[in-house]
């Protein structure tokens, strides 16, 4: 029998997402070029152009996500910025979660670690984009201050990516089965979810709708094999927001 499945992120989450890291994995192995076989063999065949393009195209990337996706964006830093003294206990155990699976409770939409992660990508990322437009523009000592920001900056997010990569592919125990969530439709089996973001599923299932997409759980839009009966009017969160005032107004 296949197991019930949450959905942690919306279509458009996942296309930006993909298109963000395409971007920034095509930047990070052009610059490791550079900095490890040179600039010369690099314009021969053309990757400093590739750079440059792939730095203009992610760059358009990430503001237009931004400006298409604003309460998506402003959701996502509001979710990263959170702190609560029990994060502490979190960080304690997570090594050995890594490991064993099990991790410290916390209620966040992100881990604590996650957390951290996003809001030093999205630093460096923004030094990154205008750094390497501002050394293409930005004449003399300027640009070449900026260029050193640049490279500084690349250096500091790589440890980051990889880190995030080995964690969201699922490849240490702790985080198996993660990498579901932001790709093939954006769903991962109940337990996972539990193990990893128990606040935020206890959220969902009380809400009784997916956050990201709009559907019920055990809604249409549930996994064949669950049991679980539609949820009529619950598709929205006008359909719950109806649902709760309507339940409301009877009581
Ligand atoms: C994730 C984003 C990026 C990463 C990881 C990255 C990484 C790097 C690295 C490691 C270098 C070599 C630095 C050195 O020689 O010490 C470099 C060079 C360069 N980067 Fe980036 N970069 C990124 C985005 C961008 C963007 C958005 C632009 C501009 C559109 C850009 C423009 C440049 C330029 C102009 C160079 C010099 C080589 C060339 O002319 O192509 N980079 N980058
Ligand atoms: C290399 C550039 C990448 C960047 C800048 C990036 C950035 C992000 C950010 C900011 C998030 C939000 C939450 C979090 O920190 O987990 C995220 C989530 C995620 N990323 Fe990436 N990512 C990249 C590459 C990848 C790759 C190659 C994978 C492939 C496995 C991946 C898998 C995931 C997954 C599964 C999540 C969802 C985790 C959750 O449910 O919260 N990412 N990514």
């Amino acid at each position: 029998m296949r197991s019930v499945t949450v959905r942690r992120y919306g279509r458009g989450a996942r296309w930006l997402h993909a298109l963000v890291y395409t971007g920034v994995l095509t930047e990070l192995v052009t610059g490791a070029w550079f900095v490890l076989i040179g600039y010369e063999a690099g314009f021969v065949v053309g990757l400093t152009d590739v750079h440059e393009y792939a730095g203009f195209a992610l760059t358009a990337v990430v503001l237009g996500g931004i400006v298409v996706g604003i309460r998506g964006a402003r959701t996502f830093l509001a979710e990263s910025v959170r702190f609560r003294r029990s994060d502490l206990r979190w960080f304690r155990h997570w090594p050995a979660g890594l490991r064993t699976g099990r991790f410290a409770y916390h209620d966040g939409h992100f881990d604590p670690g996650q957390r951290l992660a996003n809001l030093v990508m999205v630093v460096l990322l923004a030094i990154l984009l205008a750094s390497g437009v501002g050394a293409m523009y930005l004449p003399g000592p300027f640009g070449i201050a900026v260029f050193q920001a640049h490279r500084f900056a690349a250096y500091a997010i790589t440890p980051v990516l990889l880190g995030h990569i080995v964690i969201a592919a699922g490849i240490l125990p702790g985080y198996r089965g993660v990498w579901r969530s932001m790709h093939l439709g954006g769903r991962l089996p109940e337990e996972v979810a539990e193990r990893i973001w128990p606040g935020w599923l206890a959220g969902y299932r009380a809400a009784g709708t997916d956050r990201s997409g709009g559907y019920a759980i055990g809604a249409g839009s549930a996994e064949p094999g669950t049991g679980r009966a539609p949820t009529p009017g619950l598709r929205t969160w006008r359909g719950l927001w109806r649902a709760r005032s309507g339940s409301a107004r009877k009581s």
